[in-house]
């Protein structure tokens, strides 16, 4: 009696699942286009090409006590280029600190006095003109924090401390950066933070190492903020007041383990601003527009004053770049798919590489191959924050050679545009037709899903000539040796608990299943689904490869791993582990103080890690 019925329901609930596949990648993600955009929440600014532009660009100097300096960077500032442009110039000028008896009030009067003249005297023609005189030492970091709010969307704030001395092409260049890579929508990322035109001197991860660029770099992205001359978009700025605010006034201190600036931070506070910023930065994955004008030139240059930042003058950091030095094509600006981005340790990231087709997934698979292996990390059904701490862990062990797959979803594409490759579950198995092959039910799509995907994957791993190691998201690697080949003698293993699975490149394991592979496992997992067996990856993979009279070994899970369950807490990382796994089904809260007891719990509450972990490049 029930026969029948059965056997309409999955027909129906198929084509019902299609049409919702089809009509939700249609209406939201524009991935039938070939130049992947992968965030649906890129909201892209509707800029009408043939529209004037029409933004504000507001000049923010922070000046002290330095009279000289703020004379010398304001005459640059007036000598540059701005076209026929309205620019505002808005000047914040400190107070001395109150009620210091040993200091000379007569005397830092009077410098004050001066400044306010001359800044009063100075003509801006380009614009408004604005001067905020302090009533009380407010210090570099309320400098640069109160200096801008911003009014609209379309609003820009250049910020120059006052030491140093910009570039007559310093705005011809900004200008051409805010057409081109804010206001063009295809050149547009709302993860973009703003300009830096100062040179790129150092790798904070790594010390404060110089950093090394080649001479064909002009312009590239960066994480770092560059304080001698920082243009800022609004948003990004909006965002980071807001954030800031929510963690001064918590308590909550911007520490980011490995990075030389947190040094800085612990020792002389909160005269300084960058610390908060660069955690903020991280936090959210941004980025920084650079210029490589080469030569040890630039658009803005510091002269390195006495003052909070130096405790004597140090002289001019570069050169500053003008008309008669431009002999590249500078104002060429590239589009952005072609400029390469950099983290905290200046190591090369890719953002946005989401893979769509067994194409793609061929190129993903040969650039983050290392030794002929790949790992293949399910994050179906894995919490986030579970997530975000095992690639903490990748990091940290200079673990790079992973993919990771999983169900469509923003989440998914953050990871994306961090720079974590990713294959979208579902636009893959419609590329590869996979869903012709199979019957779906509401209960098990997205059981159904993963299986395929790694069954794909899998398959062209194989064919490329790769090693795979195929992971479950609930585990993390403790080190890296166990997903480098240690000449196994099998061509298969499976961990039976932990839902590792093995597969050796080798001719044989190449040549399972023939071309009809993939048709014969979507049969197998058909008809164990008809059993109502509850599936996973490896029993069915295992299963099927039996069948053929290839042999699976199982992996020697107890040697090898260690499992943290409910009861067990306190457990420690003995010899030779090379990882911790658990059940899909533990507890969030259990699972976080268990992985807290070993050590291996490395973010922060907002689930950013909490160092950075550069290695030898
Ligand atoms: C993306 O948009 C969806 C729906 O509009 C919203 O629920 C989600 O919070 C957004 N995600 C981000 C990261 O802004
Ligand atoms: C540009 O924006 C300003 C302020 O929003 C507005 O007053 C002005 O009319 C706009 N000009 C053009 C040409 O749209
Ligand atoms: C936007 O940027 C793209 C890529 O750089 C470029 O091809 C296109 O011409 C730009 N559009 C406009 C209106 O400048
Ligand atoms: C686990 O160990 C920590 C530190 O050694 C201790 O504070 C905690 O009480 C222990 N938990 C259990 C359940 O034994």
């Amino acid at each position: 009696m029930v026969g029948p019925r059965r056997r309409i329901l999955p027909l129906l609930l198929f084509s019902v699942s299609v049409l919702f596949f089809f009509s939700y990648y249609h209406s939201s993600l524009p991935f039938s286009s070939p130049d992947l955009n992968p965030n649906p929440n890129f909201t892209l600014l509707a800029q009408d090409p043939n529209s004037d532009l029409n933004f504000t660009f507001i000049v923010k100097v922070l000046t002290f006590n330095r009279l000289e300096s703020v004379a010398r960077c304001l005459r640059s500032l007036a000598a540059a280029d701005y076209l026929t442009d309205k620019v505002q110039l808005h000047v914040y000028i400190d107070h001395f600190a109150l009620g210091d008896a040993s200091s000379n009030v007569g005397q830092k009067l009077q410098e004050s006095h001066r400044i306010l003249e001359f800044v009063d005297g100075f003509e801006w023609k380009y614009g408004d003109k604005l001067i905020h005189y302090r009533t009380a030492n407010a210090g570099l970091q309320a400098q640069w924090l109160e200096a801008w709010w911003p009014s609209s969307d379309n609003e820009f704030a250049f910020v120059v401390e006052d030491d140093l001395e910009v570039s007559p092409l310093y705005y011809k260049f900004l200008r051409s950066l805010i057409v081109n890579y804010y206001y063009n929508a295809s050149n547009y990322r709302p993860y973009i933070y703003g300009a830096s035109l100062q040179r790129p001197r150092f790798v904070p991860g790594k010390h404060g190492n110089k950093i090394q660029l080649d001479d064909r770099t002009r312009l590239f992205l960066y994480q770092l903020v560059g304080t001698w001359g920082q243009l800022l978009f609004p948003k990004p700025w909006k965002e980071f007041r807001l954030w800031y605010d929510n963690h001064k006034a918590k308590g909550i201190k911007p520490f980011l383990d490995g990075m030389v600036t947190t040094g800085w931070y612990k020792k002389i506070g909160e005269k300084i601003w960058t610390p908060w910023f660069i955690k903020f930065i991280h936090t959210r994955g941004y980025f920084n527009i650079y210029t490589n004008c080469l030569h040890e030139r630039a658009l803005s240059v510091s002269h390195r004053d006495a003052g909070v930042n130096y405790g004597k003058t140090a002289g001019p950091d570069s050169h500053i770049l003008d008309e008669s030095s431009l002999d590249f094509g500078f104002w060429d600006l590239q589009p952005l798919s072609d400029l390469r981005w950099y983290d905290f340790c200046f190591r090369e990231i890719f953002p946005e590489r989401v893979v769509g087709n067994l194409d793609e997934l061929g190129s993903v698979l040969n650039s983050v191959q290392k030794q002929d292996t790949v790992i293949i990390v399910s994050l179906f059904g894995v919490p986030e924050m579970v997530i975000r701490n095992l690639l903490c862990h990748f990091e940290s062990l200079n673990l790079w050679h992973y993919v990771l797959i999983g169900p469509e979803s923003d989440f998914l594409f953050e990871l994306a545009r961090r720079g974590h490759p990713v294959i979208g579950t579902d636009q893959f198995l419609r590329s590869v037709g996979a869903y012709k092959l199979m019957s779906f039910q509401d209960s098990n799509v997205e059981m159904i899903k993963e299986v395929l995907v790694k069954a794909y994957v899998l398959k062209k791993c194989l064919e490329s000539r790769y090693n795979i190691w195929v992971v479950d998201g609930n585990m993390l690697p403790v080190n890296s040796d166990l997903f480098i080949e240690s000449d196994p003698s099998y061509d298969f293993y499976i961990g039976k608990s932990s839902e590792l699975f093995f597969a050796r490149r080798s001719s044989s394991a190449r040549s399972i299943g023939g071309n009809d592979f993939l048709s014969k496992f979507a049969m197998m997992v058909n008809s164990l689904l008809a059993k109502r067996h509850s599936l996973s990856f490896g029993y069915i993979m295992a299963k099927f490869l039996e069948q053929k009279g290839v042999r699976v070994k199982d992996l020697d899970e107890t040697s090898l791993c260690l499992r943290i369950g409910n009861s067990n807490v306190n457990q420690s990382l003995g010899d030779g582990k090379q990882m911790v796994f658990w059940s899909s089904d533990m507890a969030s809260d259990l699972l976080r103080k268990g992985l807290q007891e070993l050590g291996i719990w490395i973010v922060n509450d907002d689930f950013s890690c909490k160092a950075v972990v550069c290695h030898k490049s």
